[in-house]
């Protein structure tokens, strides 16, 4: 029986992941910053434990009481709008320290043990940001854009270890908490001089079109744990698999 760890479970794509992989028969991780036993069916299967992505006792700690896994999933983040002009410091360094080396410190922190055992997966979730730039996003999508060069130098360095590295791209999705969970960092990240530049971003989100939902990220997640012909990049959700092919 296979195990998966996935980071940032407490909701969205990573509640959604850990569910798909529950109901397919793997033993679950599902780790979380504030542990929740209510968000997931219980099984004997899970085990739920308490990870921050920014804190490398948390990180050491995890990765020891889950023991052996065969498959990591970095998807735990958070986002951040606003004109560079209107953002703090603080708030970009929040969104590296999570996005960016949260990923490269929880990925360290498992090699030793997909290495010693000559197997691993690693799947990385970015973003469809990272296809074609959009404003108002330029913090956000170079933290993410990071972890895909991060993910395709290193895909190279884990091959002779038989370590598989995998990015998986979401479009827009917004029925995840994820633009709520961002809005503490935007306060003032749009001055007025950007206003009308930010109500054109918001009018364009309005209109109907594709957009991604937690599902479809989840199913890809899947293909990169499952699949040994998966391509390293995988664009998840209708309007992300429309950017990855135009
Ligand atoms: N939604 C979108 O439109 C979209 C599009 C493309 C890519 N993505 C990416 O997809 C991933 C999941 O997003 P989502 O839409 O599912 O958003 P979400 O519902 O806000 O989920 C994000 C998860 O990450 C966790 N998290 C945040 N900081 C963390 C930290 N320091 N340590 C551990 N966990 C942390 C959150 O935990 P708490 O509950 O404790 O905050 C939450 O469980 C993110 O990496 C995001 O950048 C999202």
């Amino acid at each position: 029986m296979k195990t998966i760890l996935i980071t940032g479970c407490s909701s969205g794509f990573g509640l959604e992941t850990a569910r798909l992989f529950l109901d397919r028969g793997w033993t679950v991780v599902a780790t979380m910053r504030t542990p929740r036993e209510d968000v997931l069916p219980r099984s004997e299967r899970l085990r739920i434990l308490r990870l921050d992505v920014t804190d490398p006792d948390s990180i050491g700690r995890a990765v020891e009481e889950a023991g052996p896994v065969d498959a990591l999933v970095n998807n735990a983040g958070i986002g951040l709008l606003g004109a560079l002009e209107g953002v703090t410091m603080d708030s970009v360094s929040e969104i590296f320290a999570a996005n960016t080396l949260g990923t490269m410190a929880m990925t360290q922190a498992m090699l030793p043990g997909f290495r010693t055992r000559r197997s691993g997966t690693i799947v990385n979730v970015t973003s469809g940001v990272t296809l074609k730039p959009l404003p108002l996003l330029s913090v956000y999508t170079a933290s993410k854009a990071a972890v895909n060069a991060f993910t395709e130098s290193l895909a190279l360095e884990l091959e002779p270890f038989n370590i598989r590295t995998h990015l998986v791209l979401p479009g827009r999705a917004p029925d995840t908490a994820f633009g709520q969970n961002a809005r503490s960092r935007m306060e003032n990240a749009i001055p007025g001089a950007y206003a009308p530049l930010a109500q054109s971003v918001f009018a364009a989100w309005q209109q109907p079109g594709p957009v991604t939902h937690a599902s479809d990220v989840a199913e890809a997640v899947w293909r990169a744990a499952t699949d040994l012909s998966c391509p390293l990049r995988l664009a998840a959700g209708a309007d992300a698999v429309a950017l990855a092919s135009a």
